[in-house]
């Protein structure tokens, strides 16, 4: 098909019809008004996504296609409210958890998933949502700091939490089939079925706890990022705007809520617009997502490069055995939208991809391109009206356009995290002069206003999308008995955007060979997960350090890049 051929229709009007006077002009109380709240008083997510489209015209309209090959369900706005309601007096009659409390959801895409997630909720409990793909050590680290008290997973997962060694956990449910039940271990679906549908809400404070992600750094083990229930403003505005979505919308994000995307723009931000949204459960395959597409009729679809480069390596042969007219935006969030992909879309699928930058700690959208706005292609857009981002140097000052800086925030946007678990100082390191977040990210403005990213400043490897500490998988490293001292590095990769590369220094008597680097390889991945495991093993007799035995990453890097090291004055002899 020609690319003419397959452009939409643009619609006559988007959301934001005008970013300018928008960003000029914006003010959350107007958001406010969006909320049942602000005439109520009484707050909640969970309320706001779903129970108060239930009591509206949305009642029999679809909020969830789920489809993973084996199971394909649908459940209108009115089964929503029932299923969280059953969820919510699930956890209430089997556990104490109470406002605040903490609770895990280890498990694939599914409708209990979604259950669980928004029942816990509507009980005022603290969500942590965690990808499937982790492992004992991964699992054990975040439900140990944020001292858990249940947690929902499968029993192809429970394998995989070490139940001896986390003694605050008082109950796990477990989805799946033919569960035995034990004191500590509940059958979710038995006990879900025999609930009631009826639930009352314990309504929150703006400012409680909702959701805690945990993510990557430089340094140390991974930090749990808290949000709070104000940040549905800042979710729900950015839906409109950015997604553009609208009532009639099928809209699809492919992310997994162990990630902030899919929970941020997977759940709350459609659903408190009221939007049907499509979650396609199982693994990554071109003719599953096209053949999603195209059955559901998909209007909006938001992913990742890495995903969107997958599917070009797939070919446009596959591409054409499906009929994906039905698209009307494409998004795409988490690494640099390269201008290859932006030409694929724009060839094979027919539409500018639209990027969007922003972070597990913000939240929500902070730059993005906006179907009004005329889009420089290789940058990532203009500040989400209502939100003040800048450039600054370290010193917090803002520098003038075309200076490369630190990419900063104004401290106090609606979905800001509020607190770093259990580490207020590591929290407030972020704010620099207590004034701007500063992000990690190096980035220039140009004179209009567009943002342009460059890089990490720090070490945080960012591999198919996801965020991967080199000290977490360092550690790792070195927990194995043939390991002396490791240090790891992300690697430029034409797919994944990134690879994990290791260099290793084996213990005295060690010999390096290609089974070792497998065992090596292994080990990671049985600890931590399969992505944060080195793709490259390199072993070396001697790793770089400055004096005072930090391995010195941007030396390794380098090395691997065949680079100029820079400065060695620090570096021991
Ligand atoms: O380096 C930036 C990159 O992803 C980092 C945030 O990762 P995470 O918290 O896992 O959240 C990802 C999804 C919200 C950022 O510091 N990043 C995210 N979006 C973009 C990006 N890099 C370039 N362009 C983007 N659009």
């Amino acid at each position: 098909m020609k690319t003419m051929e397959k452009l939409r229709a643009l619609p006559m009007q988007y959301n934001l019809p005008n970013y300018e006077v928008a960003a000029a002009t914006h003010d959350w109380v107007e958001t406010e008004k969006g909320f049942s709240w602000y005439e109520t008083g009484n707050v909640n997510m969970a309320y706001e996504a779903i129970d108060r489209h239930a009591e509206t015209y949305r009642k029999n309209k679809v909020a969830l296609y789920y489809n993973d090959g084996k199971r394909k369900e649908a459940y209108t706005f009115n089964e929503m409210k029932k299923m969280t309601n059953k969820a919510a007096n699930v956890l209430k009659s089997s556990t104490d958890l109470a406002k605040g409390d903490r609770m895990f959801i280890f498990m694939p895409r599914s409708p209990e998933l979604y259950f669980s997630l928004l029942g816990a909720l509507k009980m005022g409990v603290i969500v942590g949502p965690l990808f499937e793909a982790f492992m004992e050590g991964a699992v054990y680290d975040r439900l140990s700091d944020s001292d858990a008290k249940v947690l929902v997973t499968t029993p192809e997962l429970i394998g995989r939490v070490p139940l001896d060694k986390l003694p605050n956990l008082q109950r796990v449910f477990l989805v799946g089939d033919d569960i035995e039940e034990s004191e500590q271990i509940l059958d979710f679906n038995k006990h879900l079925q025999a609930a009631s549908i009826e639930f009352d809400i314990e309504w929150v404070d703006r400012e409680d706890g909702m959701i805690l992600h945990y993510t990557s750094g430089s340094t140390g083990t991974p930090k749990g990022v808290l949000h709070v229930h104000n940040a549905m403003l800042q979710q729900y505005q950015s839906t409109q705007w950015v997604l553009d979505l609208r009532d009639d919308d099928i809209y699809w994000c492919t992310a997994d809520p162990g990630w902030v995307t899919g929970t941020s723009y997977g759940i709350f931000g459609p659903w408190l617009n009221g939007v049907t949204m499509l979650i396609v459960g199982g693994r990554f395959s071109p003719q599953a997502w096209y053949q999603a597409i195209e059955d559901y009729s998909v209007t909006v679809w938001y992913s990742a490069p890495t995903a969107f480069r997958m599917l070009m390596g797939a070919g446009s042969g596959i591409l054409e055995n499906y009929d994906l007219s039905s698209l009307r935006h494409v998004l795409s969030v988490g690494e640099p939208l390269n201008p290859e992909v932006i030409r694929w879309g724009f060839e094979e699928l027919g539409h500018r991809i639209h990027d969007t930058w922003w972070m597990t700690e913000t939240g929500a959208h902070m730059i993005c391109n906006y179907p009004s706005m005329d889009i420089k292609p290789g940058s990532m857009g203009k500040p989400l009206p209502g939100v003040h981002a800048t450039i600054v140097d370290d010193s917090g000052n803002e520098v003038p356009p075309f200076t490369m800086g630190n990419l900063a925030i104004r401290r106090g946007w609606p979905a800001m995290m509020r607190q770093i678990w259990g580490n207020p100082e590591r929290y407030e390191s972020y704010f620099l002069k207590g004034e701007w977040y500063v992000s990690g990210d190096s980035a220039y403005m140009d004179d209009e206003g567009y943002f342009w990213f460059q890089g990490r400043v720090d070490d945080v490897i960012m591999t198919a999308g996801e965020r991967v500490g080199p000290f977490e998988v360092e550690s790792k490293l070195l927990e194995h008995p043939d390991v002396l001292e490791a240090g790891v590095i992300g690697k430029p990769d034409p797919v994944r955007g990134e690879i994990i590369k290791a260099f290793v220094s084996l213990r005295e008597g060690v010999e390096p060979s290609d089974e070792l680097i497998e065992d090596i390889r292994n080990f990671v991945k049985k600890g931590l997960s399969a992505h944060a495991a080195p793709r490259e093993i390199e072993f070396k007799d001697k790793l770089p350090k400055t004096r005072s035995g930090k391995i010195m990453r941007r030396v390794l890097k380098a090395w691997e890049l065949n680079l100029p090291a820079g400065d060695l004055s620090t570096m021991e002899d």
